[in-house]
């Protein structure tokens, strides 16, 4: 068995707290079944307190060499007006590892369903896909500017870019429920219009797919009013960013929504879609189970573990059925509690 090289970013505000839940559920997991030892690298604003840049050289390198990475969540008000922000070394790691899609699943478990603000009857079942493009779009076009009178972002994709994402989308689509929608403004948007001709050139290789396109003012309100009707959403950049926070409300908490990004090759990312909730950093009352829940789908995706995943997947299943929940799912649990709580049901 080769030891697994796992780069672990553990990040800002709440970041360490559920890095260290997380990794505590790891080790107790795999315990003679997987090995693999972490390395810890300087990322965002705490690796500008420490060297002065949010992305070092070596936590670029490091990342690049190891078989997975780790990223609990990075930023807040502490370097909010740094030159180079802890967001700008977020980006940055996406583009160098060039993982151009993330994949943000929202599914909601019947026993958190009554913790949403939306209607029972209307979430039961909702099962689906963002797959987000993550290294284009208006994240990253340029030219970008800004002075004191006027700003300017630009918006770009190209024809090989849209295609990769599509491809990957559709891929996922023919696993699960074989339906693809396309989220854009293509009323308005170049973009969005070139978006939808590649996809019609797309869809011709996955014949049993179904497609539909949806604007995104349009999507946003279907996504709370009919939420079963998503399997594979496929978005640009900043819709996916926040098309998939929305979603998210209907599981019952932006705290326990997990994400994967991933490239042609190299090491995927795991990250909770969540930031670092300054607002409650410190109390110990932060949701582990996002963190928790990408480091499921590392084991799942990265390293084809998915009897530990499946472990790791029914013992959280069985903390929260025993309601050691945090409060943003309605508990009163801490954040120690609820990952001690699933470290027993691993044992037990
Ligand atoms: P946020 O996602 O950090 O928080 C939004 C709300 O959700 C807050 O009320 C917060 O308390 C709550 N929340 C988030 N995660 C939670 C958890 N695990 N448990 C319980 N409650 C949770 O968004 P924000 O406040 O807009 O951003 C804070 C900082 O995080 C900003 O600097 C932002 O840029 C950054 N950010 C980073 C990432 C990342 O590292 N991937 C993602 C999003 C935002
Ligand atoms: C996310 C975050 C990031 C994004 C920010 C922090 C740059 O909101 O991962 O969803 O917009 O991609
Ligand atoms: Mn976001």
């Amino acid at each position: 068995m080769t030891t697994k090289k796992i780069a672990v970013l553990r990040g800002d505000y709440i970041g360490p707290e559920i890095m260290t839940a997380g990794l505590a559920v790891l080790a107790a997991a795999c315990t003679g079944k997987f090995a693999y030892q972490i390395q810890d690298l300087p990322f965002g604003g705490q690796a500008i307190d420490a060297v002065g840049d949010p992305l070092p050289a070596e936590t670029i390198h490091s990342c690049q060499n190891a078989d997975a990475v780790l990223l609990s969540a990075i930023g807040g008000p502490k370097w909010d007006q740094a030159k180079k922000r802890p967001e700008a070394g977020l980006l940055q790691i996406r583009n160098e590892l060039q993982l151009f899609a993330n994949i943000r699943p929202t599914r909601v478990d019947p026993i958190l369903a009554q913790n949403s603000p939306v209607k029972e009857a209307v979430i039961q079942g909702t099962n689906f896909v963002i797959v987000r493009e993550l290294t284009s779009g208006i994240y990253f076009g340029q030219p970008r500017k800004q002075t004191a009178t006027a700003a300017l972002d630009t918006s770009t994709y190209t024809k090989q870019e849209i295609e990769r994402i599509l491809r990957l989308g559709f891929k996922m689509s023919e696993h699960r429920q074989k339906h693809v929608t396309i989220i854009d403004k293509a009323n308005v948007l170049a973009t969005s219009k070139l978006w939808r001709q590649v996809t019609q050139q797309v869809q011709a290789d996955f014949p049993t797919v179904k497609v539909d396109f949806s604007y995104v003012d349009a999507a946003s309100m279907k996504l709370i009013s009919q939420p079963t009707f998503f399997d594979v959403i496929i978005t640009a950049n900043l819709f996916g960013d926040i098309l998939s926070d929305e979603a998210s409300v209907l599981t019952g908490s932006l705290g326990t929504i997990p994400s994967m990004s991933a490239g042609n090759n190299g090491p995927n990312l795991y990250e909770p879609i969540h930031g670092s909730a300054p607002d409650i950093a410190g109390k110990g009352i932060a949701d582990p189970l996002a963190m928790i829940q990408s480091i499921e789908m590392m084991l799942r995706e990265s390293f084809h573990e998915n009897q530990i995943a499946d472990q790791i997947a029914v013992a959280v299943r069985q903390t929260i059925k025993a309601g050691i929940v945090t409060p943003d799912l309605g508990g009163h649990a801490t954040t120690k509690e609820v990952t001690a709580k699933i470290i027993e049901n691993l044992k037990g």
